[in-house]
């Protein structure tokens, strides 16, 4: 099990003065006399930019029927087909969540393995009573944690692929902003999954999905709102508790390990 440890990393410029003076002899030598004009560059991306077609589109709108029973017709500031793009975005980050939260449960049992408690219990809200509105913090254990947090982002995928269905959407359709969304997070899928990175480093990228996350929630009940959809809006509403709730867990695991301080192999 490796650790972020000191070893012999020679990727700094500090790593070899003579290279370095070598590199900026050339720099001097060979660089043009005045600064450097990336004007044809971006006129060039601006060529690109517009004349290529739109990042798939969005599954034609549904039936008027469809529109008229969901109140979506009444949308003020935005269009309908916005609303079902960002709830395929949504779908697509959800189930790409619950992808994560898989990697990151091997990562941490692999660990926890080796090198036993490597995570500090989460504080879980809890009820004391039935139906009382007052709330303790209880621990729960890392593995119970990981696991819960796991099934509610899969329970939000498949809300929203209901939401989809009952504004009259394909659920299975990828729309423009699940593409983007898939290709934005396609990095944090490769944290994680790497055998090299360490628990904290993977929690980093959880921190980077869990934010993205709770801003894309609160923007779809601002949809849902302005739909008129209140049950929607109600299920959206309770859905970012909960994201709002793995934000703060996962942020303080981060902390917790990386102020750790004593560079453990559990790190
Ligand atoms: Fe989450």
């Amino acid at each position: 099990m490796q650790a972020t440890s000191l070893g012999m990393n020679k990727t700094g410029a500090s790593m070899s003065p003579i290279g370095v003076n070598a590199m900026t002899d050339a720099v001097n030598e060979f660089s043009p006399p005045g600064p450097i004009d990336t004007e044809a560059m971006a006129a060039q991306r601006i060529v690109y930019i517009t004349e290529s077609d739109a990042l798939g589109s969005i599954p034609p709108p549904p039936s008027v029927k469809g529109v008229l029973k969901s109140g979506m017709a009444k949308m003020s500031g935005s269009h309908p087909s916005v609303f079902m793009d960002k709830i395929g975005e949504r779908i697509a980050f959800e189930r790409a969540g619950t992808r994560l939260y898989d990697a990151l449960i091997t990562k941490y049992e692999a660990l926890s393995l080796a090198d036993g408690n490597v995570l500090p219990p989460a504080r879980q809200a809890a009820l004391t009573d039935e139906g009382s509105a007052l709330q303790t913090l209880r621990d729960e254990a890392p593995a119970q944690t990981l696991a819960r947090i796991r099934s509610e982002e899969l329970a939000h995928f498949r809300m929203l692929c209901e939401a989809m269905q009952h504004l009259g959407g394909d659920p299975t359709a990828q729309t423009p902003c699940a593409d983007v969304i898939a290709t934005a997070s396609m990095g944090l899928v490769q944290v994680v999954t790497d055998p090299r990175t360490t628990l904290a480093q993977s929690l980093n990228a959880m921190l980077t999905a869990e934010l993205t996350d709770n801003a894309g929630w609160e923007l779809l009940i601002q949809l849902a709102e302005d739909a008129g959809e209140t049950e929607l809006t109600g299920r959206f509403l309770a859905a970012l508790d909960q994201e709002q709730e793995h934000l703060i867990t996962i942020k303080g695991w981060l902390n917790a390990l990386v102020l750790k301080g004593d560079a453990t192999p559990a790190l």
